[in-house]
């Protein structure tokens, strides 16, 4: 295996707050051990367009703070192409990169298998998405900012709901994932959460209605997770107004709100610990993995696999939401 001497960096897919704090930790623990590192910009796009940028640890002064990345981000369509793929290649070593480190969700690391079956290029990948839909560890970095987000927000939704005893539906985001949606249910007491992994399973309107809301409330908020097939909380309160019209029911699509802002702790210490371990990895020799992080412990799971797997929801916890709803 070719010695290691520079590493590329890039961040690629939807933002996550927290990804400049990975920026941060890569770059300084590869200086650290003796790397050259470049910043490579609006992620595959840059290396397609060959925007390539050195990268000094003063770089990355200041930014541990900060949402969104400061190396941009993009959906790169010329990389899904193998056209694509061959010109980003020849920039990478024209640009003396000998391995990279890629930042992103779902759609990041299926660029980056395919990227690594046809090149000979060692990349490791850090989960960051607030969807926290990969397999092979139990956190993403920006997840954790996303859900204290939509936590806030539904606080304050809940003054006006209260106040006009109005039945609110809230649409959070999480990509095919109920995360998001389940875990801001518990955490700022939601009466109910609907998300994708259980749709087939039951009327969940005529439950949650018969449920919960009849029988003691004037006044509810209920997290649905977007869903494109089912028209997510826009259709949901049309059957409402259709099916039960004695409530009052509105729509709230928190929206990209929920990919801003500072990280929080959680997500700060999570992307340092990942991104200094992606540089350990490649320092071991480790190529085409992602690192996870399962039970605290730092892992290293094949991207094949972080792809692969489809993790289960706990569905005690949904019915958690259920018990305290009453
Ligand atoms: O993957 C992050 C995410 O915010 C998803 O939750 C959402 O479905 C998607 O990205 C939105 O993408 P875009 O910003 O391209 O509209």
């Amino acid at each position: 295996m070719a010695t290691i001497k520079c590493i590329g960096i890039l961040t690629s897919g939807g933002d996550a707050p927290g990804m400049n704090a990975a920026i941060r930790a890569v770059t300084r623990s590869a200086i650290y051990h003796g790397y050259a590192v470049k910043g490579i910009m609006r992620g595959y796009k840059g290396l397609v367009t060959n925007e390539i940028v050195d990268f000094k640890s003063g770089s990355v002064s200041n930014i541990i703070q900060l949402g969104g990345t400061i190396l941009k981000t993009a959906r790169c369509k010329e990389f899904t192409t193998p056209e694509g793929r061959k010109l980003a290649y020849e920039n990478l070593q024209a640009a003396g990169i000998d391995a990279l480190v890629v930042i992103g969700g779902d759609g990041t690391l299926t660029g980056a298998k395919i990227f690594a079956e046809e090149f000979d290029v060692p990349i490791i990948g850090l989960p960051g998405t607030i969807d926290r839909d990969l397999g092979g560890t139990d956190h993403t970095i920006g997840y954790d900012t996303a859900l204290n987000t939509i936590m806030e927000s539904i606080d304050k939704l809940r003054d006006t709901a209260s106040s006009h005893e109005r039945l609110f539906f809230v649409e959070v985001m999480g990509h095919t994932a109920g995360y998001l949606a389940l875990y801001s249910a518990l955490a700022s007491g939601a009466e109910a959460a609907i998300i994708p992994e259980m749709e087939t399973e039951v009327d969940q309107l005529g439950e949650l209605i018969n449920h919960g809301f009849r029988k003691s409330k004037n006044s509810a908020i209920v997290i649905v997770a977007e869903n494109p097939e089912t028209g997510g909380a826009t259709a949901l309160a049309e059957r409402v107004k259709k099916e039960y019209p004695e409530y009052d029911a509105r729509v709230t699509i928190l929206g990209h709100i929920q990919r801003g802002g500072s990280p929080t702790a959680r997500d700060r210490i999570l992307a340092s610990r990942m991104g200094e371990a992606a540089i350990e990895a490649l320092r071991e020799g480790q190529r085409n993995v992602m690192i996870g992080i399962q039970n605290g412990q730092i892992s290293y799971v094949p991207i094949s696999k972080a792809l692969r797997h489809r993790k289960e929801i706990d569905r005690d916890h949904l019915e958690l939401v259920k018990i305290l709803s009453i």
